[in-house]
């Protein structure tokens, strides 16, 4: 194959890769190579375009590390994680929607008992989260593993801080037998996506803010149901309607309900004034 040219060389590229006997890594690499060629064609890139695109994906990969995941974060901010979330997820409605997996999960996090404080001693405003796991049929799912994750009161996750060996703001509760769950955490804020890398430039030149709205993140696992990995979002909080990364939906929003100082649902007295979040989960059964 010589003298390929800017009308050959798309051809002779998928030519070549059919040699693979794996049929789907073939569909795949098929459709990159016809998007990433039309992609350059429709809009005339330049050399030192090109050129740029290598540097920013160079400097992606640089700044990863076991606690930076910059490309999740280039996926999130282009919008390719919600797609693929929604496009693998399509349940039926009164289901639980899904939402992007974020770059702060942390595997082999702490097992708690129901009732725990999972902030693990972080300052800030006491919250108190309760509800229950059921199917579509309303059935209660019991001994469902829950998984949570949150930023504290300043918007960072655990994983962000140099030199801390505790988890803090994350945990696994297991439902009760009637699929009932409850835990005692900090109310986490708003917070900026890491933005200090390639991925921050690329939004300030595009004249996008980093910032997500108020979360707790959850994963849930029951034997004979999809896995659901989602959030609960906080009514009438900022950035709902410009999420950096695309990943809020209006059945996620709950109210987290604010109390004066007083009796806590834990039977203790709060000084201060503390909030509540009562959500419930439906999951999606797997077809045998
Ligand atoms: C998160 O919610 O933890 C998250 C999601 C996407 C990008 C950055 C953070
Ligand atoms: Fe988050």
């Amino acid at each position: 194959m010589r003298n390929l040219d800017e009308k050959t060389i798309t051809q002779a590229v998928l030519a070549r890769n059919a040699e693979t006997a794996d049929r789907r890594l073939h569909q795949i690499m098929t459709g990159l190579v016809q998007h990433l060629h039309s992609f350059a064609r429709e809009v005339q890139l330049t050399e030192q375009e090109w050129e740029k695109g290598i540097e920013f994906l160079t400097a992606v990969g640089q700044i990863c590390s076991p606690v930076r995941q910059e490309f999740i974060l280039l996926s999130d901010t282009l919008g390719l994680s919600t797609l693929v979330t929604a496009q693998n997820h399509r349940k039926p409605d009164g289901c639980t929607e899904a939402t992007v997996f974020g770059p702060f999960h942390v595997a082999n996090s702490p097992q708690y008992e129901l009732g725990s404080d999972l902030s693990n001693g972080l300052p800030g405003t006491r919250w108190f989260v309760q509800g229950k796991v059921r199917n579509m049929k309303g059935e209660v799912i019991p001994h469902a593993q829950i998984e949570v994750w949150q930023a504290d009161d300043d918007g960072f996750y655990d994983v962000q801080k140099p030199n801390l060996d505790a988890y803090q703001g994350r945990g696994v509760i297991t439902s009760d037998n009637e699929g009932r769950f409850h835990f005692r955490t900090i109310v986490p804020e708003p917070y900026p996506i890491p933005h200090d890398g390639p991925v921050g430039k690329m939004l300030e030149a595009l004249n996008r803010h980093p910032w997500r709205p108020a979360h707790l993140h959850f994963m849930i696992t029951a034997e004979g149901y999809e896995r659901l990995v989602t959030h609960v979002f906080r009514e009438g909080g900022e950035y709902l309607d410009s999420d950096a990364v695309f990943g809020v939906r209006s059945s996620l929003i709950a109210e987290w309900v604010e109390h004066p100082a007083g009796a806590t649902p834990d039977g203790e007295n709060s000084a201060d004034p503390f909030f509540t979040l009562d959500f419930d989960f439906v999951l999606n059964a797997i077809e045998r």
